[in-house]
């Protein structure tokens, strides 16, 4: 895809990685490189697996420019299937979710299965010695998941997906403890677009240093204990580059590993919580395991390029256009657990994320301003260097370095320039 309109990625991306280009969030060139450079070359999350538990389940989702089907089979595979029928290319399925014994096209009728191949053509005699259904699936996509995450590609040579998450795995461990002892499953989603470019999200998600800023309705929403905890700027935590693009901020240190200090008080937001679930009478010990995890975890894990495991809920950018991306918002909880403490972590949900929250609101229009403002001045950077003269290698030999810095940002983009390169090198 030769251009001469491509601008090189060592003008977009300064030396050190410290800062980028504003052309990253609005040039169309860059925009069209990096769907087929990032997001048909690796590793995108589709779903979880709780979305569709059983047999004939299935959930349209994106990849990059495409629209996927992921469909549960009646063996239980999971298969992604790219959502256009094989004869002259209409959407198979246009509902977001459902269940359905097989996919007929809504233009000539042609009927596939839930794994994808071509079963029913209708009137076929003409076909007769011009097409054989056993050629025509729908084009299956490379699927691998880890706990629960079901990812896609388009690219059969990218390494194997726990090759990809590395370092990540980790913390997408110590995420599913949140389901208080049940496996995790999603209990709802919502849906929004933004007018602005993708990795202005993808920034966000370790982002500390905005919180008590834009954020100040949702502090200001709180009772005195927990705007304590969420006045987290000045504690330990940390923000870690874990490779290839995926990072973890740590930003109450105390809720890593939700199994741990089972011991500890309950937090008085928590008290009625505890309550309902002893006069349904479950014992103490299982009331601390799942009054500990009702909150979620105390980090947000990015992983590139379009997921994030945030506190208590999974976040999905898709980007639409250059200047457009769709967020969704999942909810989760503990497949199985008591209805009290779903309902509980609901309720959190909506206070901040949800789209009558404190929290999301602010972050939507802070993002919007992003993109417009950077369109203004010539040959200006977005800055994302700060905190690094505090960064230190720990025993992974990983970068980390205080809460608020911008650790994480640097980190997407070291992998963003990569791909990017990599690209360019095959023209
Ligand atoms: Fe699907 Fe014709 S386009 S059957
Ligand atoms: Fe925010």
């Amino acid at each position: 895809m030769l251009d001469e309109k491509r601008i090189p990625v060592s003008q977009l991306v300064a030396p050190e990685g410290d800062k980028v280009l504003s052309e990253i969030y609005n040039d169309e060139q860059v925009f069209q490189t990096e769907m087929e450079a990032i997001f048909e070359s690796t590793w995108i999350w589709v779903a979880h697996e709780s979305e569709i538990p059983k047999k004939g389940d299935y959930k349209t989702a994106r990849v990059g420019r495409h629209s996927v089907i992921v469909s549960r089979d009646r063996k239980m595979d999971i298969h992604v299937l790219v959502n256009r029928c094989r004869h002259r290319g209409a959407t198979l399925c246009e509902e977001h979710k459902g269940n359905a014994r097989s996919f007929v096209c809504p233009y000539h009728g042609w009927g596939y299965g839930q794994d994808g191949s071509l079963r029913a053509v209708p009137n076929p005699g003409p076909y007769e010695g011009v097409i054989n259904k056993e050629d025509l699936p729908l084009i299956s996509l490379r699927m691998e998941s880890y706990k629960g995450m079901i990812f896609a590609t388009f690219n059969d040579d990218v390494e194997p997906l726990e090759d990809f998450l590395g370092g990540a795995k980790k913390w997408i461990d110590l995420f599913m403890k949140q389901g208080g002892g049940y496996p995790i499953k999603t209990l709802g989603e919502h849906r929004f677009r933004f007018p602005g470019n993708w990795k202005i999200q993808l920034e966000n998600t370790t982002d500390a240093y905005h919180f008590p800023i834009i954020h100040k309705s949702f502090i200001s929403s709180l009772d005195g204990d927990t705007a304590e905890i969420f006045d987290f700027l000045e504690g330990d935590g940390f923000v870690e580059d874990l490779g290839n693009g995926h990072s973890v901020m740590v930003m109450i240190p105390e809720l890593v590993d939700l199994e741990e200090n089972l011991e500890a008080p309950i937090p008085e937001r928590f008290k009625a919580l505890a309550k309902e679930l002893a006069d349904e009478g479950h014992s103490d010990e299982h009331i601390r395991k799942l009054v500990r995890a009702a909150g979620g975890s105390g980090f947000n894990l990015n992983l590139f390029p379009n997921v994030a495991c945030s506190m208590a809920f999974f976040r999905v950018l898709a980007p639409i256009s250059v200047n457009e991306t769709e967020i969704q918002h999942i909810a989760i909880g503990g497949d199985g657990a008591p209805s009290a403490f779903n309902k509980v972590r609901m309720r959190l949900h909506e206070h901040f994320q949800g789209p009558m929250g404190f929290g999301t609101p602010d972050d939507s229009e802070a993002w919007e301003r992003v993109q417009k403002g950077s369109q203004s001045g010539k040959d200006q950077w977005i800055l994302v260097n700060r905190g690094q003269e505090m960064v230190q290698k720990n025993e992974l030999g990983n970068s980390y370095s205080t809460v608020c810095s911008e650790v994480g940002m640097k980190a997407a983009y070291q992998q963003w320039a990569k791909m990017m390169r990599e690209s360019e090198k095959g023209e």
